[in-house]
């Protein structure tokens, strides 16, 4: 989703892109939950976040009003944002595309230069101790559905956040 803050991604460490179908429900629940969990512990600065989804349907729209709503009663504003497609250069633009389900999956290896296809990453391994591969989509169910999708997004943020540390632990020991 691109905010009136977005800028294009540039010097930040990890440049990451959030993607889902729709761009309304999850990947934008994603993007900002997963920008307040850099915030909690500091390191907000270390990325650029984005979200965008396999299809352009909702271009330029708000998220869903239940995945403002859910998002919100965690403290999570994501009104700010809106949809927009996944972009050919978002392969080389971001250093990791963050897919919400299998489908996405299979979607972005569809149209991804053969040299960027690394960069995509089911969400859900990140939180490996959940017993789900996928974030359900919410879009034709009911609020709960989102509340769901919220907590399996928390985990993956969280999981994601800390694996990045690790990785730069490593690196920064050589
Ligand atoms: P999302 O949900 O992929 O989580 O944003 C959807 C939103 C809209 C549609 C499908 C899924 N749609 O078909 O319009």
């Amino acid at each position: 989703m691109a905010t009136h803050e977005t800028r294009k991604p540039g010097a930040a460490r990890h440049r990451l892109l959030f993607a889902c179908l729709g761009n309304i429900c999850r990947s934008p629940m994603a993007e900002g939950v997963f920008r307040r969990v850099a915030e909690d512990a500091g390191q907000a600065h270390l990325f650029e976040i984005d979200s965008a989804g396999m299809g352009d349907w909702h271009k330029g729209q708000a998220p869903d009003h239940r995945a403002q709503k859910a998002a919100l009663s965690r403290g999570v504003d994501i009104s700010g944002q809106s949809a927009r497609k996944v972009e050919l250069e978002d392969f080389e633009d971001f250093d990791l595309i963050l897919a919400m389900d299998g489908s996405n999956i299979s979607d972005l290896n569809e149209i991804a230069p053969h040299s960027a296809r690394h960069k995509i990453r089911r969400f859900l391994d990140f939180a490996p101790h959940l017993d789900e591969d996928d974030v359900p989509d919410p879009y034709y169910g009911g609020e709960e559905g989102f509340d769901r999708a919220l907590d399996l997004i928390e985990a993956a943020a969280k999981g994601l956040l800390a694996e990045l540390a690790r990785e730069r632990e490593a690196t920064e020991k050589g």
